[in-house]
């Protein structure tokens, strides 16, 4: 329902950027299925049409939703009544923080694309928690990201991941460690290939204790040659893959983080790069994240090796029709190549007709 998203934005997008963010996740946790029916009711076929499997689990649809729309794990049953395959919440850290001082979020509609600074604002691990566990997910993939406290040191950094591993494994279908936000000072430090190991080496006898996939989320702005260190240091810990990518810095722009098309080409070549090198490896999975807005990168990840991609900002700029056009596109190659499966349309990308 194109033109009820489009009137809702026409009221969004005359606030602030962030006080519509929060106006929204309150009305749709406060009535998720109404306003899941009101945006044209996203529900899937009872059968494996979509399905494709990532690190063990099932993704109804290829799109998640990416971490950082639902923070607070707020409006899980709402993101989960629409077509999306999986939802991360998140990043949580152990101590509800305020994050930056506003304004930290701004749009550039012309080029569909966000800035933010917001500096994991959220409840704390205690409230999350508890919304987590009253949440409907109506059977999709729940993914919980997590992070660090700004006052905590880097040399106590450990222990806050350890907190929330601890915390969040049970109730989780997958855990994210995010080092990549670049509105956590010292954060990004961790993706270094030694640090890092040091970092899963202390989460080591929980993992043993609580197994759950875990994923690394990784930064758009890491150099090429940091990639093959980071992959060797996924695989020696038998991590689940990497999500790329996080927002880029952009600094003709101002501070923080820059998501959507702007976001685009750099976290493509780091994706492609990534899956080249993980490709010998086939139990290390990449979820693809930035830029994402049509079946056409679901395409370009496909013909490079991926499966399932997750998206924010062209969420924000297209509602949920962005889940619906890609569903018509997925559903149209099927047919015209008749194959029953989206897992047979990717698993023989090289001989499909494609009609972009
Ligand atoms: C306002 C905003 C807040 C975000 N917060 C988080 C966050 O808390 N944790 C995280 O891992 N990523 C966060 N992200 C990054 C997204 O999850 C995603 O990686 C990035 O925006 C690229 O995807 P996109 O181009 O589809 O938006 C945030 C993005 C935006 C726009």
């Amino acid at each position: 329902m194109a033109s009820f998203y489009n009137l809702f934005k026409s009221f969004a997008f005359k606030m602030d950027a962030e006080a519509a963010h929060i106006s929204s996740i309150k009305l749709l946790s406060s009535f998720p299925l109404v306003l899941s029916e009101v945006f044209g009711g996203q529900k899937l076929p009872k059968n494996d049409r979509y399905k494709l499997t990532v690190g063990g689990q099932d993704w109804s649809f290829p799109i998640g939703l990416a971490a950082g729309l639902d923070k607070n794990a707020e409006a899980i049953d709402f993101f989960s009544s629409l077509y999306f395959g999986a939802v991360e919440v998140g990043t949580i850290t152990p101590e509800s923080q305020i994050g930056n001082p506003r304004p930290r979020l701004f749009r550039y509609p012309k080029e569909c694309s966000l800035r933010n600074q917001m500096g994991f604002n959220n409840d704390g691990a205690e409230k999350i928690y508890e919304n987590i566990k009253d949440a409907k997910k109506n059977c999709k993939i729940l993914g919980i990201n997590l992070g660090k406290n700004k006052a905590t040191s880097q040399e106590k950094a450990f222990l806050d991941y350890q907190i929330l591993y601890k915390k969040f494994a049970k109730i989780a279908d997958y855990l994210v460690l995010n080092l990549s936000s670049p509105n956590t000072p010292g954060l990004r430090d961790f993706q270094q290939s030694e640090r890092l190991s040091e970092l899963l080496s202390s989460l080591k006898d929980l993992r043993k204790e609580i197994p759950v996939p875990l994923y690394l989320k990784i930064s758009p702005d890491l150099s090429e040659l940091d990639l093959p260190g980071i992959i060797d240091v996924v695989k020696e810990h038998n991590l689940t893959g990497l999500i790329g990518t996080n927002t880029t810095i952009v600094e003709s722009l101002g501070a923080g983080g820059v998501s959507g098309k702007l976001l685009r080409p750099k976290s493509q070549k780091i994706r492609n790069k990534v899956l080249e090198y993980i490709k010998e490896t086939p139990n290390i999975e990449l979820i693809g994240v930035g830029g994402v807005s049509e079946f056409s990168d679901l395409i370009n990840f496909w013909q490079n090796g991926g499966k399932v991609m997750q998206l924010y900002t062209s969420f924000i700029f297209k509602g949920p029709n962005v889940l619906l056009d890609i569903q018509r596109d997925i559903e149209r190659h099927l047919v015209l190549n008749q194959v029953n499966t989206l897992n047979q349309f990717i698993s023989n990308i090289d001989e499909m007709k494609i009609i972009l």
